[in-house]
């Protein structure tokens, strides 16, 4: 097996290097005690989030995240009233629904609305690489990181390294490595993602609000809870802080994601339990969850993988539980699909590595959900603006 040092060839810092330079939460609580540090953030806290070790990476990423909200706001802004510009120059009406292929042939050579995409992907693949490459530099100061935390609570984790199905190898959201092929996985998506949200999550305040929108079930019993494809565990803290009481589960296939998320949770002294499983197989007994939530996972699985899932929560929710996926909107939920929205998603399937997108969102998820036996309310408030929820009940 290989070694994680071999692994990157890195000559990185040895962990009393490491300790030498930490500063911020832990480091402050714990002067002068002898200490196995299992965190190594040197420059402090931005919310909840550990500030990039190094100010010119930092100072790169924010230039990627006000590029990012540029291209989102204002190049978007452009390019939609230059798209229905030439739709109308080409006698269709503004949010025609039209055939992809003729959507491709009016706009190709139209930079306004190339450049919206082309500058949006640019900056999602540089935003990516930064972060990838410096992980991977100072790897044996990350792996030293992870492992001093697999082993200590609060809260606990389980790796099981091998059960990744193919589909869940591809590098969604054209993430290097996708979310199970690098060790770093969860670091990278964690200040990658940090990038999606313009700069506004600082504090997991978007998973915050969503935790709040979650419909408990009927009788009010909240015991257990699980999250399925928790990624770096921000819904699943979110939940904890929610009901502080309960046993939170945060599941995920990819061993990097939880591992991360398991190391974040030490550090914040959060008592969530993280476990590399799939959500179709969770290995979690009949009737043991009062609540089951996911958060945009199912549009980046298969249409097989939605159907086993679905069967999978309604088997581990306890009668009178609740299932409350959130993602895009789809079927009665669904916005008009004009020919900008149609031509928005086909990109986003293409060029950023939404294999199952389209899949997804030809499927009505609310009633996928009710044949498998659930009753379901569509008409719960929206997870957040873009996002659509269902709160679906086991019945009694
Ligand atoms: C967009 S992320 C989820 C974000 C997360 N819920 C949050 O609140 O930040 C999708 C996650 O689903 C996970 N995933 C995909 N297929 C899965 C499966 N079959 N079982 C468990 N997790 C899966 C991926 O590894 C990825 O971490």
């Amino acid at each position: 097996m290989l070694d994680r040092r071999t692994l990157f060839g890195a000559t990185a810092a040895t962990t009393a290097f490491v300790s030498s330079l930490i500063g911020g939460r832990k480091a402050k609580a714990a002067k002068s005690a002898a200490v196995t540090f299992n965190d190594v953030e040197e420059r402090g806290t931005k919310g909840r989030l550990e500030r990039l070790p190094a100010l010119d990476l930092e100072s790169t990423q924010d230039f990627l995240t006000g590029f990012r909200n540029l291209v989102n706001g204002d190049m978007r802004r452009l390019a939609a009233k230059r798209f229905s510009e030439i739709l109308e120059e080409n006698g269709y009406e503004k949010d025609a629904d039209i055939p992809l292929e003729k959507i491709f042939e009016l706009v190709k050579d139209d930079h306004r609305v190339m450049m919206s995409v082309r500058g949006w992907v640019s900056n999602q693949q540089l935003t990516w690489k930064q972060v990838q490459d410096y992980f991977h530099a100072n790897a044996d100061k990350y792996f030293a990181e992870m492992e001093s935390a697999d082993n200590s609570g609060p809260g606990s984790l389980e790796l099981n390294p091998g059960i990744e199905p193919e589909y869940t190898k591809h590098e969604i959201h054209i993430q290097p490595g996708g979310y199970t092929g690098d060790p770093f996985a969860g670091y990278i998506n964690y200040y990658g993602v940090n990038n999606f949200y313009g700069g506004s999550n600082y504090d997991d305040e978007v998973q915050a609000a969503i935790a709040e929108r979650v419909q408990t079930p009927p009788d009010g019993m909240v015991g257990r809870i699980l999250d399925l494809g928790c990624a770096t565990g921000r819904l699943t803290i979110a939940m904890k802080d929610r009901f502080p009481d309960a046993e939170v589960w945060g599941i995920d296939v990819g061993g990097p994601m939880v591992r991360f998320a398991h190391t974040r949770c030490v550090d914040m002294g959060k008592d969530v339990h993280f476990a590399q499983r799939l959500a179709e197989e969770t290995k979690f007994p009949d009737n043991h969850f009062d609540m089951v939530v996911s958060y945009i996972m199912f549009h980046e699985v298969t249409a097989d993988a939605q159907d086993k899932i679905i069967a999978e929560a309604m088997r581990v929710l306890r009668p009178g539980g609740v299932f409350f996926p959130m993602d895009f909107r789809t079927g009665k939920q669904a916005a008009t699909n004009t020919a900008y929205r149609k031509f928005s998603t086909w990109w986003d399937h293409r060029w950023n590595g939404e294999p199952w997108r389209f899949e997804y969102a030809s499927r009505d998820f609310g009633d996928l959900v009710a044949s498998y036996g659930f009753e379901v309310d569509e008409t719960v408030p929206a997870a957040r603006r873009g996002h659509g929820a269902i709160m679906a009940v086991k019945p009694a």
